[in-house]
């Protein structure tokens, strides 16, 4: 059911989302839960027993969501010490959490260690120092894999790319095969596999084949020289479409034909997705607080602005933005603005709309990388969020208070 329209009203599996509004107030993140189930049945039904579908937690991170997705079965890529604990509050067993990002302190290689994490995707050769250096220390063996950056083009926004060569992230080639030598040599490390996330947003299949071919390849290699791995970790980055132009990737027929490129293999492959789980089972419901007409635009300004929602001032984002209630004005071409004081904080160009001064919209889509990207720039209090379960609505965060937002200014 996820987000439909019954009778001229948005509303989420049954309940109106005017409603919502009414009790919680604007803005609120409302989520689907059984779009969050469905989204992730189709990877969690598409892989075998010994593969592991690890929910990016960068993408949403509320507790109740993880915990959601945890009770569905889900693993965890986390990429901070603060991602990590959150999984363990939830319950999420250790043996289904990878951990990746470019600077792991001490105490998130710690807590991993701590944690007996099932992997730590090294991404450089002085992490790869410092994990054998504190594992030697706490007398442990550290489970990691090698992050590779295989040096994979995307045509997607430049802030999401992330498997090319200029980028931060990863080791290459040469340099994975001596991390590899070194992490064996140490004596500290239990080797577990490869690693690859080349970015979100990857519209073009062949490059989820060209990524995975190039870790079987290294896969084989290493296998020749007598060093066996577990584990291909084929990263996240499936798309999904915002406007109805963008291409939909069916996530059953990919892993399947995925899952046949290993089956010679004896491996068993981590996913880790974000947006195409969360993305389309979140919408941001925000209000008109006025309506300004110039010479040259109108404009409507929403009570919801970049700090509450970054991703169309951050990447040009486009999202649909509707009424959730049919309205009598007549449509003209907006430009959607939040309060903020910059000019980047514009949410939708040119939308046509028939807006009243209070009229509720939604903003599709934004499930995934919405409200964990949220900030107090302003001084302005971050939005609650919701969690709807057949007609039953959950708060799972409370509104910021001014309070909340002076807190740790004047507790100290
Ligand atoms: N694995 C790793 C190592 C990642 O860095 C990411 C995302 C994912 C998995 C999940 O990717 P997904 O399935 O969600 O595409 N804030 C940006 C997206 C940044 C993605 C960062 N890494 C946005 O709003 O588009």
């Amino acid at each position: 059911m996820g987000f439909k329209e019954v009778n001229s009203s948005l509303c989420v599996e049954g309940v109106p989302l005017s409603d919502i509004a009414k009790d919680y107030g604007t803005p609120t993140y409302v989520y689907s839960t059984e779009s969050l189930k469905k989204n992730f049945n189709a990877y969690f039904s598409s892989v075998r027993e010994r593969d592991k579908v690890c929910f990016s937690v960068k993408s949403n991170s509320n507790i109740h969501i993880l915990e959601l997705m945890k009770n569905l079965g889900s693993g965890f890529d986390v990429v901070s010490g603060g991602e990590l604990k959150k999984c363990l509050i939830v319950g999420a067993k250790p043996e289904n959490i990878v951990f990746s990002g470019v600077g792991k302190s001490l105490d998130d290689i710690e807590l991993a260690l701590e944690n007996n994490i099932y992997s730590i995707n090294v991404e450089s050769e002085k992490e790869l120092e410092r994990i054998i250096t504190l594992a030697r220390a706490n007398g442990k063996k550290a489970n990691c894999s090698i992050r590779i950056n295989p040096d994979i083009f995307l045509k997607s926004h430049k802030y999401i790319r992330t498997g090319h060569k200029a980028s931060k992230f990863g080791l290459s080639k040469t340099s994975t095969l001596k991390a590899i030598e070194r992490a064996l040599n140490s004596g500290q490390i239990n080797l577990i596999g490869l690693a690859s996330h080349i970015g979100s947003q990857i519209r073009n299949k062949a490059l989820v084949f060209k990524n995975l071919n190039n870790l079987i390849e290294i896969f084989g290699e290493l296998k020749d020289r007598g060093i066996s791995l577990e584990m291909i970790d084929i990263g996240g980055g499936l798309p999904i479409p915002y406007n109805k132009n963008d291409p939909k990737i069916q996530v059953s027929g990919l892993l399947k034909e995925v899952i046949s490129k290993v089956s010679e293999l004896d491996i068993n492959l981590v996913f880790e997705p974000g947006r195409s789980i969360s993305g389309n089972a979140g919408i941001l419901l925000t209000r008109v607080e006025y309506l300004k007409k110039t010479s040259t635009r109108n404009f409507a300004i929403l009570d919801a602005g970049m700090n509450d929602f970054l991703r169309p001032s951050l990447y040009d984002a486009w999202h649909n933005i509707s009424n959730i209630e049919a309205s009598k004005e007549l449509a003209a071409n907006y430009y959607l603005v939040g309060p903020v004081c910059e000019s980047a904080d514009t949410l939708g160009e040119e939308r046509l709309l028939s807006l009243d001064e209070d009229s509720i919209l939604a903003i599709h889509d934004s499930g995934a990388y919405g409200h964990v990207m949220s900030s107090n720039y302003n001084s302005r209090t971050r939005p609650s969020e919701v969690l709807v379960e057949d007609c039953e609505i959950k708060l799972i965060r409370r509104r910021e208070s001014f309070e909340d937002l002076i807190s740790q200014e004047t507790n100290l």
